[in-house]
């Protein structure tokens, strides 16, 4: 139900000055942690991908959590979007600024089929930089992104208008 949502929801914490003075960190770890809540997540994300999606991409660490519970319920593969020199494969590479720091992104080799409709799952969009990386590798494969869950979007930091009108379902926004 939407409580249960809400109440999973408020397990986020918000952690200032972390990782670096001015930021103010919001942390997944209890959310993650607690059963009900990680499954009503999960329920949700579900909805907000929608139907018509033939795989699931996620990034390294935390998105791939729920990219793989998420894949698993609707019987999704995952492309598995990595930080660089993890992957012996790679189909493309795409570098972008994070709200805290430089990062870049890779393919691997063979995760995404010409034509398939990807849905991107992650916990956080922050500036967007990692949504959007991943969004041009999956169109760089010649897949088409259907749109992009996440659990807490940061609207302060504009994420969603760097998205070119990528429709963006976040279970909170803040
Ligand atoms: C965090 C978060 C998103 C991204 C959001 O990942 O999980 O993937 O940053 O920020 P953006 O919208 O500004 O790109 P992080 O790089 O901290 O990796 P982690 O999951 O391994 O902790
Ligand atoms: N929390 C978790 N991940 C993040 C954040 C945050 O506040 N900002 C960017 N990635």
């Amino acid at each position: 139900s939407g409580t249960q949502l809400d109440r999973a929801l408020d397990l986020i914490t918000e952690i200032p000055d972390f990782p670096e003075p001015g930021v103010l960190f919001r942390d997944l770890s209890p959310l993650f942690g607690d059963a009900t809540a990680f499954a009503s997540v999960i329920e949700a994300l579900g909805e907000a991908i929608g139907d018509g999606v033939d795989r699931l991409a996620a990034v390294e660490a935390r998105g791939f959590v729920l990219a793989a519970a998420l894949g698993y319920a609707r019987r999704l593969g995952v492309a598995l979007v990595r930080k660089p020199g993890k992957l012996p494969n790679v189909a493309g590479r795409v570098d972008y600024e994070l709200e805290y720091g430089k990062a870049s992104l890779e393919l691997p080799m063979g995760s995404v089929n010409a034509g398939e409709r990807v849905a991107i799952v992650d916990d956080v969009l922050a500036t967007g930089g990692t949504v959007a990386a991943t969004a041009e590798l999956i169109r760089s494969a010649g897949a088409e992104v259907t749109g992009v869950a996440v659990v807490l979007e940061l609207a302060e930091l504009g994420g969603r208008s760097r998205l070119d009108g990528l429709p963006v379902h976040a279970l909170r926004t803040v």
